[in-house]
């Protein structure tokens, strides 16, 4: 097996970790929480669920971007970047930058000072912001994993 496999498989294993974990997160929990606690309640229950996925996500997210910044130079792919038919290309590095901002920098500095503020103030609207924000999310990076998947065995955008 060569190392480019190998780089491919801790890739893939990180991506279906961490989106799958958005996806759970998005698609069940926030709904249920939405249905089951009280308003006041929800952003406190919200941030203990969360919370426990939250450096699991840390670790998929920086192998994520280790294994994809090696096929990227191993493959001296940094030209197709600027192609727009490999448009999957900067759309994964754009994904990786936004959960890596949210999760190494802004949630650990800021992020959850605000949310506990904000939540406090309005506990509504402010879950309505977070559900919105995971929908966001969550739709950028399911298409970006189904281009990334038929962009690179092959298919021409
Ligand atoms: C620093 C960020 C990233 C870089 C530099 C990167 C780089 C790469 C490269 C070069 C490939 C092509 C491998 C090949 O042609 O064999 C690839 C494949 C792939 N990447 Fe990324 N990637 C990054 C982040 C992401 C993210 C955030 C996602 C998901 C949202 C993602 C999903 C995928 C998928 C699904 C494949 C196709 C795997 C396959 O079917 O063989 N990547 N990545």
């Amino acid at each position: 097996m060569d190392d480019l496999v190998l780089a491919r498989a801790v890739h893939v294993l990180a991506i279906v970790h961490w989106i799958g974990g958005v996806s759970l997160v998005t698609l069940v929990i926030l709904p249920a929480v939405q249905h089951l606690a009280e308003p006041s309640r929800r952003a406190a229950l919200f941030e203990a669920i969360e919370g426990r996925f939250a450096w699991q996500a840390r670790v998929s997210v920086a192998l994520a971007g280790l294994s994809g910044f090696y096929m990227a130079w191993r493959l001296d792919a940094w030209a197709l970047f600027g192609d727009p038919s490999f448009w999957w290309l900067p759309a994964m590095v754009l994904v990786w930058a936004i959960f890596t901002f949210v999760l190494f920098v802004a949630e650990p500095l800021f992020l959850h000072a605000w949310f506990r503020r904000r939540a406090e103030r309005d506990p509504d609207g402010t879950f309505r912001l977070v559900l919105r924000g995971h929908r966001i999310l969550l739709t950028v990076s399911a298409a970006t994993v189904g281009g990334a998947v038929l962009g690179a065995h092959g298919v021409v955008f």
